[in-house]
């Protein structure tokens, strides 16, 4: 599978919602919008490959084609991964036999080196590091959605994922995402914050359920992206310090004006 194309249906008025829209493969796609407008239930016509059977009457095509209902309804090879906001393992197992039992279910030859691979990559995204020999059901919820990630980007077979709001509490997104995106898949996420709407090649604006407008990040966007990236990461490096039990006492007006990302250009004369 190589594009996803959806198509508009219909806002909460019933009005036509304008929307014909391909997305490939290494696309990032951000979903903006009011609470309530409609971006979980974009994810969801596209989870469950719509076809004017939801509330909003859209479709989506795969390949510009109508999936069959093999693709549609399959379980075992599914085109659609969904990260959830709310994860939680109930599995009575240890991190590294997760890690096995799923590769296993994916008819790899899952070892040790397979493990290792997934683990370094969640660790990259979390605080505190997973280990293999953790019980599943004792990972933090920002441990947990660590694991999820990797494991869907290295494992999963699911050409393109959804992410229903990607909080910014215990997982490094900007990384998650360029993650997912460098396994060549495509990342759907609905957010509420600019340095990951502002990630995406073009950002959905949804209001009272339909999609409003298509807007592609401009270039004095992405300028503004590495300058509001070097405040995420201070704001992150306070969470840090406070995670330390360190004061939070210094000069904070320095702390976030000086330093790398932030220097400004010097104006022409
Ligand atoms: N086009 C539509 N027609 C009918 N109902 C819709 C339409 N779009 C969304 N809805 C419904 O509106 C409600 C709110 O939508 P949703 O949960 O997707 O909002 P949201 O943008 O994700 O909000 P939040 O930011 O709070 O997560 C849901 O019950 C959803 O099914
Ligand atoms: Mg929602």
């Amino acid at each position: 599978m190589h594009s996803l194309t959806l198509l508009g249906g219909y806002d909460k008025e019933g009005y036509p919602e304008v929307l014909d829209l391909t997305l490939n493969r290494g696309d990032i796609l951000c979903i903006v919008g009011p609470t309530g407008a409609g971006k979980s239930r974009l994810l969801e016509d596209i989870g469950c490959l719509a076809q004017g059977d939801t509330p909003t009457g859209r479709r989506v095509l795969l390949d510009h084609q109508v999936p069959g209902e093999a693709q549609r309804f399959a379980i075992g090879n599914r085109m659609v991964a969904q990260l959830s906001q709310n994860m939680h393992f109930i599995m009575d197992i240890s991190v590294r036999e997760f890690i096995l039992m799923h590769g296993e279910s994916r008819c790899l030859d899952p070892e040790e080196a397979l493990v290792d691979r997934i683990l370094r990559c969640a660790n990259q995204l979390t605080g505190e590091a997973i280990q293999g020999d953790m019980p599943l059901t004792q990972l933090s919820g920002g441990q947990s959605r660590s694991l999820m990630i990797a494991d869907t980007a290295l494992l999963s077979p699911s050409p393109v994922v959804l992410i229903d709001e990607l909080e910014n509490a215990g997982v490094d997104r900007q990384r998650a995402l360029e993650l997912l995106v460098g396994e060549d898949k495509i990342l759907l996420v609905s957010t509420h914050d600019p340095v990951l709407a502002l990630l995406g090649d073009r950002r959905l604006c949804i209001q009272r359920g339909a999609v409003r407008e298509v807007i592609q990040t401009t270039p004095a966007e992405r300028r503004n992206l590495a300058f509001l990236s070097a405040i995420n990461e201070r704001f992150l490096g306070l969470r840090e310090r406070l995670r330390e039990g360190a004061l939070l006492d210094f000069d904070m007006p320095a702390y976030f004006t000086e330093g790398p990302g932030i220097e400004k250009e010097a104006a022409p004369r």
